[in-house]
């Protein structure tokens, strides 16, 4: 199944993303069509290559490194860029990334400026890779100040995505995944929702076929968005669905909620905002709500974050626009709309109705 991402401006601008299970035994044939004569290098997170190189990729020169989001920085970057210099890469040079959305993030930077920019090929191998970071161009590093505060646009010229190299990943990253599935249906997909709700036996035991269909519904979603919108000034701030109140967790916790769980709990107050707001069903949220929960997702602030704490975290989103707030909240599936306020005693009122101490009389 393929995807193909059309960017306004030249036809170099072009590429595809081809989904399918057992794929990994082609990718060497696929890139060497795209780049034809060109020196192939890969880039993997030393997780993957032990139980994955067997791929076609195996074949190819490589380097692998100890992927972590403590080690998504600009050290990190340096390191890998003088690996590639004492093996000889050269502006003819491709940079392929073999892992997760950590290791996409920092090869795709590092192709981004090495020489002045290589091409960049992603094989994404988690979840959140195969269906969000891969498909769109962000790269970027961490500063100590906050996550991926450097970083370019740089679109890869291949995605390669095998929804095999799931069935490896630990349960706490599937289902983390399945928090921005969750996004991306409910943003762009109302036949992909009913998926979710139909089928979540077979998505919870990561058959096959139907991990193939979900990640290219998603990724068809995805480069819609991104085609219209590559930059982030209008459309793209869908995918952000769950993310403004997510983000505010996310900090307040000091990361110690991961992200697809800061996301899940992002999206339910979203939901309930959007309630309040008469935009979304009493039923519809329901769904919401159900389809968090049966994939294992948290859906209540834990009870020893304060509100005071997550409030203050809205003031230092980077997303944020001057003193306003933006939400996306989610309405029927398949549709959200972008809410924009400097209420902040609603989001308060909000942030009470997804946390413990504030219910049941307490
Ligand atoms: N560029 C974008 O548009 C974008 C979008 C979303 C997220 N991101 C970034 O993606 C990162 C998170 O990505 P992630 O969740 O993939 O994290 P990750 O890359 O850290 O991978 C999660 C873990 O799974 C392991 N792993 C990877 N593939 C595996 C496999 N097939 N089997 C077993 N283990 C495997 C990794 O070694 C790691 O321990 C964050 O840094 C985030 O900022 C970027
Ligand atoms: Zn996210």
């Amino acid at each position: 199944m393929n995807v193909k991402v059309v960017l306004k401006g030249s036809e170099d601008r072009c590429y595809e993303v081809h989904c399918s299970a057992g794929l990994r035994h082609f990718f060497v044939e696929q890139i060497e069509k795209i780049h034809p004569g060109k020196r192939l290098f890969c880039i993997w997170d030393e997780r993957v290559y032990k139980t994955w190189k067997d791929s076609s990729l195996g074949e190819l020169e490589n380097l692998t490194w100890r992927s972590s989001e403590e080690r998504k920085n600009l050290s990190t970057v340096e390191t890998l860029g003088r690996k590639l210099v004492k093996r000889g890469l050269d502006r003819g040079s491709v940079l392929i990334a073999v892992g997760g959305g950590v290791t996409g993030d920092v090869v795709g930077f590092l192709a981004s400026i090495y020489m002045r920019g290589i091409p960049v090929v992603q094989i994404p191998t988690t979840l959140v890779a195969q269906v969000d970071s891969s498909v769109g161009g962000k790269t970027g590093v961490d500063l100590p100040e906050g996550k991926n505060l450097l970083g370019t646009f740089h679109q890869p010229s291949w995605v390669g995505i095998d929804p095999e190299f799931l069935t490896t990943l630990p349960d706490n990253f599937f289902y983390q995944g399945m928090a921005e599935v969750i996004k991306t249906a409910w943003l762009g997909d109302e036949e992909l929702v009913e998926m979710l709700r139909n089928q979540h036996d077979q998505i919870k035991a990561r058959q096959l076929k139907v991990l193939e269909e979900i990640v290219y519904k998603c990724v068809s979603v995805k480069a819609r968005i991104v085609m219209a919108d590559e930059r982030e000034s209008n459309v793209r701030r869908v995918l952000n669905l769950g993310h403004t109140f997510g983000h505010a967790v996310e900090q307040a916790s000091n990361y110690s909620i991961p992200h697809g769980y800061a996301v899940a709990i992002g999206m339910r107050c979203a939901g309930l905002l959007s309630l309040e707001l008469g935009k979304i069903s009493p039923e519809d949220f329901a769904t919401l709500e159900w389809l968090l929960k049966i994939y294992n997702l948290p859906v209540q602030i834990p009870e020893e974050l304060s509100i005071t704490k997550i409030l203050s975290g809205f003031y230092s989103d980077k997303k944020k626009r001057g003193s306003d707030l933006i939400f996306i909240l989610p309405e029927r599936p398949g549709r959200t709309s972008i809410y924009t306020t400097k209420d902040l005693k609603l989001v308060e009122k909000t942030l009470k109705k997804a946390h413990p101490k504030f219910q049941n009389g307490k």
